[in-house]
C-alpha cells in the first residue's frame, strides 16, 4: 500500500502532487515515524512478565493497589511517548487545527462535535454574563441565583419537556442525585462501561450498604435473567447506563429496555446522556429522548459540555417529588456552587439555537459526516469497535504499545486522536478514539482513514500482531 499524503500538505491540489514527489521509502527512512516503527518499546510493561513482577514484589498489595501500579505503568509509557497531557499551543484556537509540540495536528479528538463553543453568539453571552455578575456568583443556588440561571431553567424547561436540574457538571449532577434516588431497599445493576463519574457517585451509596452488581454491556438477557432474580427481594431495580457510550461510541438499546420496563415495573433507568445531547432529537434533547417512550421510573443526566457548546450538567426527573427531594437534599445540589455567570451565558445562547431550526441543520450536517467517516474507514478496512453512528469512533487494537506507536505516528502525519488506555476500557482492549466534529472536511476525514491504514498493519506487526487478529479479537466481521 503507498503511503498517503501527510496532513500538514493536504491543501486539496497539493495531495496529488505531493504524492508523486515523494519517493516513499526515502521520506521514511529519515522520519520520526520509521523510527516509531523500527523502536520496540520495552516489553516490560502489561504482558505476562509485568503481572509477573507486580505479583513477585508486592504479594501484600491490596487489589486497588495493584490497580492502581497497572494504570500507573500503562500511562508512564503513555507519558514516555508523550501522548498525553500534551499542550494547546495555539494562540487562538478555532477547533480546526492544533499546534502540539510546534505542529500542526488535524482535531479528531474533541467532543464539541458542532464547535458551538466557538460560535460567536456563545461567546458574545458568556461574556455578558460576567459583565453582569462578575467571574463568579459566589453563592450556592440555594441561597440565591441569578435571573439569567432562572432563564436557563425555563428554556431548558422548553428543550426537554420537564423542569431540570442544574449542577456545575456532569459528575456533579451524578453525585448530588445518586445517592437521593436509590433506597436503601433497592439494588443497583451497572452496566459495565457506564461512564466513570456514574460509577464514581455510585461508591457513596456502596458504603451505604446498597448492594450494586456489574452486567455485561448492553446484554439484555443476561439483565433479564437478574432481574427475574431480584424482584422478589428489592423494591426497585435500578440499570445504569450511557445513553450513547463514551468510549465505543455505541448506542444504549434504549427502546428495548422500556419493554423490559413494561414487564417488569420494578425496574428503573438512569441515563447518562452526555455524548447524545444536541445532535440527536427534538430540539437537541438528546438520543434517550428521542428513543423514551416516557419519563416515569427513567432519570436522565445530561451535559451542556460535549456537543451543547457550554458546561455543566443537567438532570431531568419527571417525578416531581423525587426532583424536589433531589434539589433539596443532594449534596452537590447544596454544597457546590452555581453553575458561573459565563456558562450560564453560553447556555442561553446555545439553548436558543437548540430551540431554533437551526438545530436541525446542525443535526443534518454532523450526521452526514458520521455516515462518510464510517464509509470511509469500511473501505478502509479499520477495526471499527461496535461501529455505532455516532460522532464516536473507536479503533481497537489492543496492546497498549501499539496505540502509543499509531498516536504518535499520527501526530507526526499531521493528526490528533484520543488514545483510548486502560481503564477507560479494558487492559487488552486498547484503541483510539476519533471523534467526529463540523470542523473536520470530508478531505480530512479520508485522509486520516488512509493513513490508519497505511500504519496500522505496520504498528500490529511490530508487536507481533495483525488486523485479522485485532477482527478476531473484537469479533468484527471483515
Ligand atoms: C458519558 C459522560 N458522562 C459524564 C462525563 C463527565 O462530565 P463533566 O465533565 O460534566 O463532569 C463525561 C465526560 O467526558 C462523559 O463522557
Amino acid at each position: 500500500m503507498k503511503k498517503p499524503a501527510n496532513s500538514e500538505n493536504i491543501s486539496e491540489s497539493s495531495r496529488l502532487k505531493h504524492k508523486l514527489k515523494s519517493s516513499v521509502a526515502i521520506q521514511e527512512k529519515k522520519s520520526k515515524v520509521q523510527q516509531v516503527l523500527q523502536t520496540i518499546v520495552s516489553p516490560k510493561k502489561i504482558d505476562a512478565n509485568t503481572s509477573f513482577r507486580i505479583k513477585e514484589k508486592s504479594i501484600s498489595l491490596s487489589k486497588s493497589e495493584l490497580f492502581l501500579n497497572t494504570v500507573d505503568d500503562i500511562w508512564n509509557e503513555a507519558h514516555q511517548e508523550d501522548i498525553l497531557h500534551l499542550v494547546c499551543e495555539n494562540k487562538k484556537f478555532n477547533g480546526k487545527k492544533l499546534i502540539v509540540n510546534g505542529k500542526k495536528l488535524l482535531n479528531f479528538g474533541s467532543c464539541g462535535y458542532f464547535g458551538l463553543e466557538f460560535d460567536e453568539r456563545l461567546r458574545k453571552s458568556a461574556i455578558e454574563g460576567i459583565s453582569k455578575y462578575g467571574t463568579q456568583f459566589a453563592f450556592p443556588p440555594i441561597y440565591m441565583s441569578t435571573p439569567d440561571y432562572r432563564e436557563l431553567k425555563s428554556k431548558y424547561h422548553q428543550i426537554f419537556g420537564v423542569s431540570p436540574l442544574i449542577a456545575q457538571t456532569t459528575t456533579l449532577a451524578h453525585l448530588g442525585c445518586i445517592p437521593i434516588i436509590v433506597g436503601d431497599k433497592d439494588i443497583v445493576l451497572l452496566d459495565q462501561q457506564v461512564h466513570n463519574s456514574v460509577q464514581m457517585a455510585i461508591k457513596i451509596i456502596v458504603a451505604r450498604g446498597v448492594i450494586v452488581k456489574t452486567v455485561p454491556h448492553s446484554n439484555l438477557e443476561v439483565l433479564e435473567e437478574k432481574i427475574k432474580k431480584l424482584k422478589g427481594h428489592h423494591k426497585k431495580i435500578w440499570y445504569f447506563i450511557d445513553g450513547i457510550y463514551s468510549m465505543y461510541g455505541d448506542f444504549a438499546p434504549i427502546k428495548e429496555l422500556q419493554e423490559l420496563q413494561k414487564k417488569y415495573p420494578q425496574l428503573s433507568l438512569y441515563i447518562d446522556d452526555a455524548h447524545g445531547m444536541s445532535w440527536l432529537g427534538k430540539h437537541g434533547s438528546g438520543y434517550a429522548l428521542s428513543q423514551l417512550e416516557t419519563l416515569d421510573n427513567v432519570i436522565l443526566a445530561t451535559s451542556h459540555a460535549k456537543c451543547f457548546g457550554s458546561s455543566g450538567g443537567t438532570l431531568i426527573i419527571n417525578d416531581k417529588p423525587l426532583a424536589e427531594k433531589v434539589r433539596k437534599f443532594g449534596s452537590t445540589m447544596i454544597f457546590s456552587g452555581p453553575l458561573q455567570p459565563s456558562l450560564v451565558g453560553a447556555c442561553i445562547a446555545s439553548a436558543d439555537i437548540h430551540l431554533s431550526g437551526e438545530i436541525y441543520l446542525l443535526q443534518d450536517k454532523l450526521k452526514e459526516k458520521i455516515k462518510y467517516r464510517s464509509s470511509c474507514f469500511e473501505v478502509a478496512g479499520l477495526p471499527v469497535v461496535d461501529g455505532g453512528m455516532t460522532p464516536i469512533s473507536f479503533i481497537g487494537i489492543g496492546d497498549h504499545r501499539a496505540v502509543g506507536d499509531i498516536v504518535k505516528i499520527l501526530m507526526e502525519e499531521g493528526f490528533y486522536v484520543n488514545p483510548a488506555l486502560f481503564p477507560a476500557v479494558s487492559k487488552t482492549r486498547n484503541g483510539i478514539r476519533i471523534t467526529t466534529t463540523l470542523h473536520q472536511t470530508k478531505r480530512n476525514i479520508q485522509l486520516l482513514a488512509d493513513v490508519l491504514a497505511y500504519y496500522l498493519p505496520k504498528v500490529l506487526s511490530k508487536y507481533k500482531t495483525s488486523l485479522e487478529e485485532v477482527f478476531q479479537k473484537y469479533s468484527l466481521i471483515r
